[in-house]
């Protein structure tokens, strides 16, 4: 009996599947488990993205691309992309299986590890896919951690979830009912404002401007949408809110409609600190409904998280 070898193929790959069975969240990179096919997606992807970042990526992207010395040829080996991400900014890539409850990887990247999907999207159709892949997490995603101010912004995401996750654990409830409907409404706040900047975000080319760039991991990693969102008169594009952004709902499986603009990293770092204080004042405890759907995972995430 012939069996197919689908390397390391994003929703075909045995290894994944083992290692989900086994319970493993964290696990290698078995890097010789990358077929030819494997090989050819990345460089394909990398190709045609070079050209598309150089028009529309932030400077701090491509200065990370070249830091962390990402190969046009070959898939990187994590271990080789940490040894000049760590010196920076003591960010590292962190292999894992799949889903992380949403409590465990804000906690992940506090602590500068990134949840880093070791599989590759299928040859046969490039483009972007719901679910992450090497390319996003590594081309997409770890060039905007050698940028300190960026890596800070994530650790504050962090601390912004154990603030959230520690008060819903402490809080005097009517019910448990309640306590739940809050640590829901809080972690969809934070999807939300994680989706709207670190996935999707764009930035002013310098201040007061109204050229743009992009910063968000989704767009980088996609070869049809970073185009569309700076581009596309059909994108509406509107300076960052954190009341309109913590309420609007998000879809992930097409291009997204409405995009949000911060002015730099500094000013998103001072936004997702003050998402602290919101959550604090309690004005995230009944956010708007809608997507993105909180699993019973992620809830019991924040409230079995440590002290
Ligand atoms: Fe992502």
């Amino acid at each position: 009996m012939s069996t197919v070898d689908y390397g390391l193929t994003t929703t075909k790959a045995p290894f994944i599947e083992q290692a989900q069975q086994n319970g493993q969240r964290f696990i290698e990179q078995p890097y010789e488990l990358y077929n030819e096919d494997n090989q050819d997606t990345w460089r394909r992807l990398y190709a045609t993205m070079l050209p598309l970042w150089e028009k529309y990526a932030n400077p701090r992207f491509m200065e990370g691309v070249s830091n962390l010395m990402l190969s046009p040829d070959a898939i990187p080996r994590l271990e080789e992309v940490n040894k000049f991400l760590e010196p920076l900014t003591a960010f590292k890539a962190k292999p894992v299986s799949g889903y992380i409850p949403a409590y465990i990887f804000f906690d992940c990247i506090r602590n500068r590890e990134f949840p880093t999907t070791i599989t590759i999207r299928d040859g046969q159709k490039l483009d972007y896919l719901p679910e992450p892949d090497i390319f996003h997490d590594i081309a997409g995603h770890v060039p905007m951690h050698t940028d300190r101010r960026f890596a800070d912004v994530l650790v504050q995401f962090g601390e912004v979830a154990r603030g959230a996750a520690h008060r819903a654990q402490d809080m005097k409830c009517d019910s448990e009912e309640q306590r739940l409907a809050i640590v829901e409404s809080n972690i969809k706040g934070l999807a939300r404002f994680f989706w709207y900047t670190v996935e999707f975000g764009l930035m002013r080319k310098t201040p007061g401007s109204q050229d743009l760039c992009v910063y968000g991991s989704g767009l980088l990693s996609s070869i049809g949408e970073i185009e569309h969102s700076i581009v596309s008169p059909i994108v509406q594009r509107y300076p960052i809110q954190i009341e309109w952004v913590i309420n609007q709902y998000f879809e992930i499986d097409h291009f997204q409609e409405l995009l949000f603009i911060v002015d730099s990293f500094d000013h998103l770092f001072d936004l997702v600190d003050e998402l602290h204080t919101w959550i604090e004042q309690g004005k995230m405890d009944n956010l708007a409904k809608g997507e993105p759907a909180i699993s019973k995972l992620d809830l019991e995430s924040f409230l079995t998280a440590e002290k």
